[in-house]
């Protein structure tokens, strides 16, 4: 389907169900679930309904039922440009609204190793203020707007979004103590421990950092060689990358490849010594395979 036919697909459905529930009437527009929260689709459904009087009040009138029961999470809501037509349509609305949006992205859910749902951690009242203006000052800093926030990626303990250039990351957990100091790691300008949830006792690490390019995801071979080569540079370092996977890389704008998920580097003697109680917290079948590429690598060579 070309982009005008799926837009125009989407202003039929909307008129006909119109003053319908937005789940159900979302129902009408793609049935395959796994499509409705990439591409276009939601981009331009936002779009239409914010354009309609009726369409807009629904939304901006069940805000919490949007959110929580059509959104789902966070990277929908960044990716449907809800935000940026909000503040498009009214500044006053957008900063009425602002709270609840900073709230619902940040909203960390902690799976465990199967994927299972471990832990939500909800940000409390002082710490969405503080998110709040922490995503306003980066953006202003970035010549760019709050509402421009974009889905960066999640993982098992973190969640990102995307700021101009930057990226604002919360993250759970942290296996090793300290970010190693190596060329290959991207290093944080930004890096603290913070009271995600007071009331709940929940700890969050708050890091800014540079955004990183993903690695192309059709291109498997060539994904392995940057990984093995950073694994590599690291093992000669004195370091033991745990979770060494494509998806824990990214290229910078001139083209370098470094490590983004800075957790899971550990000194090898540490490493060693610990080995048994780290496999417990992270599966080390990555480290294993890269360990035993390097050294097939090594013997090849002599
Ligand atoms: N600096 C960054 N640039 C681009 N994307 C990032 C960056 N940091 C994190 N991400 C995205 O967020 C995901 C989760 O972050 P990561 O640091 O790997 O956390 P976890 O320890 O939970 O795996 C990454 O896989 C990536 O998609
Ligand atoms: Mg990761």
């Amino acid at each position: 389907m070309t982009d005008e036919e799926e837009i125009e697909r989407i202003r039929k459905t909307l008129g006909q169900t119109k003053g319908k529930d937005i789940k159900e009437r979302f129902h009408a527009c793609v049935m395959d679930a796994s499509y409705r929260f990439k591409g276009k689709v939601m981009p331009e459904m936002i779009k239409q309904m914010m354009e309609d009087e009726e369409d807009r009040e629904y939304l901006l009138g069940n805000v919490n039922h949007v959110l929580e029961d059509f959104f789902y999470n966070g990277s929908t809501l960044a990716n449907s440009g809800f935000m940026k037509r909000v503040k498009e349509y009214s500044e006053e609305e957008y900063k009425k609204l602002y709270p609840r949006f900073i709230e619902f992205l940040f909203r960390n859910k902690i799976f465990d190793g199967n994927d299972n749902l471990l832990e939500t951690i909800t940000l409390d009242g002082a710490m969405t203020s503080r998110m709040g203006k922490l995503v306003e000052e980066i953006s202003q800093m970035q010549g760019c707007d709050s509402s421009d926030i974009e889905w960066a990626g999640a993982g098992k303990y973190s969640i990102a979004y995307k700021v101009g250039s930057k990226v604002i990351k919360l993250a759970r957990e942290r296996l090793a103590e300290d970010i190693p100091d190596h060329p290959c790691v991207l290093k944080p300008m930004y890096d603290k421990k913070v009271m995600a949830n007071e009331e709940k006792g929940q700890e969050e690490y708050l890091e800014v950092e540079d955004y990183l390019e993903p690695l192309e995801k059709t291109n498997f071979k060539e994904n392995e060689r940057i990984v093995l080569d950073l694994f590599t540079k690291l093992r000669k370092s004195g370091y033991c990358w745990i979770d060494a996977r494509a998806d824990n890389v990214g290229k910078t704008k001139d083209g370098v490849h470094l490590i983004l998920d800075r957790d899971a580097i550990y000194k090898e003697q540490y490493f060693r010594e610990h080995k048994d109680e780290i496999g417990k917290k992270i599966t080390l079948g990555n480290y294993e395979r890269f360990e035993q590429l390097r050294l097939d690598e090594l013997g090849a060579q002599k």
